[in-house]
C-alpha cells in the first residue's frame, strides 16, 4: 500500500521575488498591459499607501510558511512528488486538456545548471487508467515539448524544493481556459490521485499545489469576465473564505465553490489548492495568509502532514 504523507499549496511567480522586487515587476505587468490593449492600466491605491516596513514583516511570513512546508516535505521522507499546476499556453500551445500527466520517464529543468529529474511513471501511468475507471479522463503526455515546465510546475522545483532528488509526478489542471475543471472535480482530481497512490506499493508521495490567490495579473481581463475587478485587484475575502474552509477541513464547503466564483475573484489557480485538498482526506490546513497590493496578489501557502 502506497500513502499520501502530505499535502502542500503555494502561491508562486512574484510570490517568489522579495518586496524589493515587485515594483520592477509591476510595472513590468502594467507595460504588457499598454502594449495589448494602448492604455497603462492605473494602479491601485492601495500601492500607494502599503507601508513596506509592514510588507517585509507579512512577506516574513510567507518565506517562513513556504520554508516550513520545505521542511515538512523532507521530514515525511517522500518517495515522489506530485506537483499540480495550471499551463498558461507555456508547454499545451494548440490544445488545452483539462488534466493532463506527464508520462515520460524523466525531464530536464532548464537554467543555466539543467537538472535532470526523473519522473514515477508508473504512478502517473496510473493516474491515467485509474482515471478512465472512474470517467475522469486524464491526457497522457508522453514529451515536453522543448523541454520546458509551465511556470507552476517550475517555480516548486527550483524554490521550493531545489535540492529534491527524488521522483517526481506532474499534473496539469487547467485554470485559464474554458475547460478548466470546476472546483468540485479538482477535488475528485485529488481523491483519484489518493486511490492511484494507495495501489501503489511502497510509494509515500507529498502532492503539492501550485499557483493562486487571487490575482487579478497581466493576462487580465480574460474571456467571458463579466465582474468588475481591475488588473492589480486583490479579492481578499473570498480568499479568506477559502483558506478557512481549508483550514477547516470542510470538503462540504469546498465542493460548493463554482468555475464562475473562481472566474470572478481571480482565482483560477486555486484549483491546484483543491487538488491537494482532494486528496487529503478533510484533514485540517493550516495556511499562511497575506494580501499585497504592491504584489498583485493574494499570497498564500499551506500544508496539511
Ligand atoms: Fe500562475
Amino acid at each position: 500500500m502506497g500513502e499520501v504523507v502530505g499535502v502542500g499549496a503555494l502561491s508562486h511567480a512574484i510570490a517568489f521575488l522579495p518586496p524589493g522586487e515587485w515594483d520592477a515587476f509591476r510595472e513590468a505587468a502594467r507595460g504588457r498591459m499598454q502594449k495589448r490593449y494602448g492604455f497603462l492600466p492605473e494602479l491601485r491605491p492601495e500601492v500607494e499607501t502599503e507601508d513596506d516596513t509592514d510588507n517585509a514583516r507579512r512577506y516574513e511570513r510567507i518565506a517562513e510558511g513556504r520554508r516550513e512546508l520545505g521542511r515538512k516535505i523532507l521530514a515525511a521522507d517522500p518517495s515522489v512528488l506530485v506537483i499540480v499546476g495550471d499551463d498558461q499556453n507555456e508547454l499545451f500551445l494548440d490544445v488545452h486538456p483539462p488534466i493532463a500527466v506527464y508520462t515520460g520517464e524523466s525531464f530536464s529543468l532548464g537554467g543555466d545548471a539543467a537538472r535532470e529529474i526523473t519522473c514515477d511513471s508508473e504512478l502517473a501511468g496510473s493516474f491515467v487508467t485509474g482515471g478512465v475507471e472512474q470517467a475522469i479522463e486524464v491526457a497522457p503526455v508522453a514529451t515536453l515539448a522543448g523541454g520546458h515546465l509551465p511556470h507552476a510546475h517550475a517555480g516548486v522545483l527550483e524554490e521550493l524544493v531545489p535540492t529534491w532528488t527524488g521522483d517526481v509526478v506532474l499534473v496539469f489542471v487547467d485554470a485559464i481556459h474554458a475547460c478548466a475543471p470546476t472546483p468540485a472535480r479538482c477535488l475528485q482530481i485529488g481523491r483519484l490521485l489518493q486511490e492511484c497512490i494507495s495501489r501503489q506499493e511502497g510509494r509515500r508521495a507529498v502532492i503539492l499545489g501550485s499557483g493562486g490567490l487571487s490575482h487579478f495579473p497581466a493576462s487580465f481581463p480574460w474571456k467571458g469576465y463579466k465582474g468588475q475587478a481591475r488588473f492589480g485587484d486583490i479579492a481578499e475575502s473570498f480568499d479568506r473564505k477559502v483558506v478557512s474552509l481549508l483550514e477547516g477541513g470542510d470538503h462540504e464547503g469546498l465542493q460548493q465553490l463554482t468555475g464562475d466564483q473562481f472566474l470572478e475573484h481571480g482565482s483560477g489557480e486555486d484549483r491546484a489548492w483543491l487538488v491537494a485538498a482532494g486528496a487529503s482526506h478533510g484533514r485540517e490546513w493550516d495556511v499562511t495568509y497575506e494580501p499585497f497590493a504592491k504584489a498583485m496578489m493574494g499570497m498564500g501557502v499551506g500544508a496539511a502532514f
